[in-house]
């Protein structure tokens, strides 16, 4: 008999749509009605709603208006229970909360043509996302994301995961949501950290991909830092759309390749965030992450000092604090055994990106860990300076 192998090959497209909004909730909006209407409107459609306590906190009429929602449209929108969760990392730091979802899915017999709704900041929405996505391998996913980071970041792509092994991200899938819906109403209440630190990756993008945008983040700097709406909705809008538009475009959407450029400022950054036993926000240890790679580009002769003032200087003013808590040279190699953490998570050979110039990207597959060193003294030597 002749054994040759079978071959097998098969693509599969993906379409969602990043939907925004105010009052998302209110009866007169009908825009998740229609999401849900247009997936299937000859029955009500299963809804498990996950809802960030922190949310909660800050919008105490939301529970009873989705309940209300639901009911007024009881033909389309059959909701079964609104799980409130403690939200922040601790969410994502054990598999608890996992239980507690994929207990939800199972009692409510949520199935492959129901929905959880995940509402709340990029962590909750990370572990939901996990969850959602290992039930029957697999429930549909309505991301409403509530912080300025998840905004423009990570709910908008394919991400899903929970820290495990003290380590950020380990468990996880690439499962695109349905759909997501930014209601700018939440931003309101964010408190000012949570305001600021999403900003982190809006830096991340412009200073990878587009000098413009760059250029515009430091133009409206203050005003962002004054939390004016219509900046941050623009800053919002564009990091969303160019983190979409690399999933879609850049040619590695499940990132199969050892490239990642939005990752830019990363490996320091959820390194940080483990040392500092996650005290620091994910934007916060980005805002870190970047101060310091930018440090390191000048260190080797990519940027300029001017470059390097300029960029230091515009994140500073947006409020975000650059010093990089590390008080001993333990700290500082353990901080550098995060650069091959970074290699073994993404796999293969080791990238890292750089940037040659603002707005233009330069990847490096060798970090000089002396040059790095004094990268990090550079940098909180120029902030010690100014304290
Ligand atoms: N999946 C991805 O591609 C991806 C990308 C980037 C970041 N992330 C993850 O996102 C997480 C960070 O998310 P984050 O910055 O949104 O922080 P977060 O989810 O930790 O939320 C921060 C705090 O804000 C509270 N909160 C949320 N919305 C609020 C609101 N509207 N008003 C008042 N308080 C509110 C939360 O309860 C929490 O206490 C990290 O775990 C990071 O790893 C994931
Ligand atoms: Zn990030």
């Amino acid at each position: 008999m002749d054994l040759r192998p079978i071959k097998q090959s098969f693509s599969v497209e993906y379409n969602y749509q990043l939907h925004f909004a105010k009052g998302l909730f209110k009866l007169d909006n009908l825009l998740f009605l229609n999401i849900i209407k247009d997936y299937k409107d000859y029955e009500a459609v299963k809804l498990l709603f996950v809802v960030d306590k922190g949310v909660v906190g800050h919008h105490p009429e939301l529970l009873s208006k989705i309940s209300e929602y639901c009911s007024v449209n009881k033909n389309y929108l059959a909701h079964t229970q609104s799980l409130v969760l403690d939200g922040g990392e601790q969410s994502k730091n054990s598999a608890e909360y996992v239980d507690i979802v994929l207990k939800g899915i199972n009692e409510n017999a949520i199935c492959r043509h129901s929905f959880v709704v995940a509402i709340g900041g990029g962590a909750i929405i990370d572990m939901v996302g996990y969850a959602a996505a290992i039930a029957h391998r697999g429930v549909k996913l309505i991301r409403i994301p509530t912080t300025v980071l998840s905004q423009n970041d990570s709910a908008v792509g394919v991400k899903n995961s929970i820290n495990f092994f003290k380590k950020k991200n380990f468990l996880g899938t690439f499962a695109p949501p349905f759909a997501i819906i930014n209601d700018s109403d939440f931003l309101k209440t964010l408190e000012q950290r949570d305001w600021i630190s999403g900003i982190a990756e809006a830096i991340k993008v412009a200073l990878i991909k587009d000098k413009h945008f760059f250029t515009y983040i430091s133009d409206n700097a203050l005003a962002l830092r004054n939390r004016e709406h219509e900046p941050m909705q623009y800053v919002i809008y564009k990091c969303a759309e160019m983190h979409m538009h690399h999933i879609s475009q850049g040619g590695d959407p499940f990132e199969s390749g050892s490239s990642r450029p939005l990752d830019f400022g990363h490996w320091a950054a959820h390194k940080l965030e483990y040392m500092t036993n996650y005290q620091l926000r994910h934007g916060e240890a980005v805002a870190k992450g970047i101060a310091l790679d930018v440090t390191y580009a000048h260190q080797v002769g990519l940027i300029s000092e001017s470059d390097l003032d300029y960029i230091l200087s515009v994140m500073t003013t947006i409020g975000f604090d650059l010093m990089l808590p590390l008080n001993s040279d333990v700290e500082i190699n353990n901080l550098l055994a995060g650069i091959e953490e970074f290699r073994e998570h993404l796999g293969g050979e080791l990238t890292i990106t750089l940037i040659s110039d603002i707005g233009t990207k330069h990847d490096v597959h060798e970090i000089d860990l002396g040059l790095m060193t004094q990268a990090i003294e550079k940098l909180n030597h120029h902030f010690a300076l100014k304290q």
